[in-house]
């Protein structure tokens, strides 16, 4: 099987902001504020370079440990993102999705992501999706609950249960799976992100920091992904 050549789905894994931060005598909050410059940056260009699903990773389940201030700072990052630039993604084709638990969000939160995805369903050209108050564990323990109640309800056999069935119990059942996923800032680590989708995804580390990250590091991450043979557990394709 070879690669088409840009990928459908690309996730991205927005490491780094503490440390551009660090870097220049700031607050972690200041470089949290310049990623939001680079996710408006990314968004565009992605719908330039033809990506049909952009999912990013904005607040996990384990950044709760962080200091409440950073906390605070991120939540209001995602209040403004959604404030200052819903009508513009909307009149350029883009859906937008917020995966994750709902579990413990303000209610204004809550509200503000409803808004969102409501507002733009009609959408198809790129479908955004922020990974805020997600964790894969997490949404594959919720997924699994949602089933044990639907099996002991008499909905569903627990023999009918397979890969398919089980996808479609998660946040994401209305994606398709990551061709690539991409992690900024030189770590090399899933930290928790799309971990049942992510099975079978490219994964490109990228050793920009966040903040500077734009077209030209999606354009390497692209050509990097060009390069690689996927081959879904099967054989490559010179030897199919
Ligand atoms: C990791 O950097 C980044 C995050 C924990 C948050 C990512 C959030 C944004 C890019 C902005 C939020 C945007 C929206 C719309 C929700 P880090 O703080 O772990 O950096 P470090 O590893 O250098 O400390």
């Amino acid at each position: 099987m070879t690669n088409a050549p840009t990928p459908q789905h690309v996730a991205i894994i927005m490491d780094g902001n503490g440390r551009w931060a660090k870097q220049r005598g700031r607050p972690r909050t200041f470089g949290h504020a310049e990623g939001v410059e680079a996710l408006r940056r990314t968004v565009e260009a992605a719908g330039e370079l033809g990506v049909c699903y952009l999912t990013v990773f904005g607040f996990s389940t384990e950044n709760w440990r962080r200091p409440a201030e950073e906390v605070t700072a991120l939540f209001d990052l995602l209040r403004l993102y959604v404030a200052h630039d819903l009508d513009k993604l909307v009149a350029e084709g883009v859906r937008v999705r917020i995966i994750g638990s709902r579990a413990g969000l303000q209610p204004d939160i809550a509200e503000i992501i409803d808004h969102a995805e409501s507002r733009s369903k009609h959408n198809d050209k790129l479908n955004l999706t922020i990974a805020f108050n997600y964790g894969g564990q997490d949404e594959i323990a919720r997924a699994a609950r949602r089933i044990a109640e639907d099996a002991v309800a008499g909905k569903i056999a627990p023999s009918e249960i397979n890969p398919a069935h089980f996808a479609a119990y998660l946040d994401t059942c209305e994606l398709p799976a990551p061709d690539l996923v991409i992690r900024t800032s030189g770590e090399a680590r899933l930290s928790n992100f799309l971990l049942w989708q992510a099975a079978y995804a490219e994964l490109v580390f990228d050793d920009v920091l966040w903040p500077d990250f734009g077209k030209a590091s999606l354009e390497r991450a692209f050509a990097e992904f060009r390069h690689r043979e996927r081959r879904y557990g099967g054989h490559g394709s010179e030897q199919a």
